[in-house]
């Protein structure tokens, strides 16, 4: 534990987060979009989001290439660093479900145990793992940013999938294969996934 703990105090909010449901008029969960580079996590969560808009929803995309723009500029892609960014993504997202919104975290998230440590910060029903397949040979194939070709020339050190390792979910909450489904169909999908659960 850092030693400055001992030093400071933990202030109790005065808006709850039931107050905040009741505000906005629907609940706030984390839904953690994981999977390979190029398989497809920003389109969805981007598609899901302007979906949640429209059903006066309120949400948020954290998007791995944009965080690392700014609040994680810091942090390279080592196992340590990779750790680091997805435990200050993990607090960020709490602190938004907190505020009240969904929370549409898109991240390669390559390792189970970092996946899990974020989802032990949440409520039982406040977290879902997305698991956005996509075989590697299509996101290769794909490679919409010339990333795999460096990284096979290698120009691009610890690339997920190519030198560096990715833990596929064991039992995600929702799996959606965007080899096989449209963007619209997936978030229709994931819609009618969160229905079901009762938090749409
Ligand atoms: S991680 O593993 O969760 O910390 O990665 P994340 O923060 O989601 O960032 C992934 C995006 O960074 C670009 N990029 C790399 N990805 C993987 N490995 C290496 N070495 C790397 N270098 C740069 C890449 O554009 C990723 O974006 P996506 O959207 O996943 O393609």
């Amino acid at each position: 534990m850092n030693p400055s703990h001992k030093s400071i105090t933990w202030h109790h909010p005065s808006v709850s987060k039931l107050e905040r449901y009741q505000l906005n008029g629907h609940n706030s969960c984390t839904l953690w979009f994981t999977g390979l580079s190029g398989s497809g996590k920003s389109t969805l969560a981007f598609s899901l989001e302007k979906e949640l808009l429209t059903r006066g929803i309120r949400s948020y995309v954290l998007d791995g290439d944009n965080i690392r723009h700014g609040l994680n500029s810091d942090l390279s892609f080592s196992e340590q660093d990779r750790r680091e960014n997805i435990r200050r993504i993990g607090e960020v997202s709490k602190l938004f479900v907190d505020a009240g919104l969904f929370v549409l975290s898109a991240f390669i998230s390559p390792h189970t145990q970092d996946r899990e440590m974020v989802r032990s910060l949440f409520q039982p029903g406040e977290f879902l793992e997305v698991y956005v397949k996509c075989s590697l040979e299509e996101c290769e194939y794909r490679d919409p940013k010339g990333l795999y070709k460096k990284a096979r020339r290698g120009d691009i050190h610890h690339f997920t999938g190519i030198s560096a390792r990715y833990e596929v979910p064991v039992q995600p909450d929702i799996l959606i294969d965007t080899e096989t489904s449209g963007v619209q169909e997936s978030v229709q999908f994931i819609i009618k996934q969160l229905e079901e659960r009762n938090i749409l």
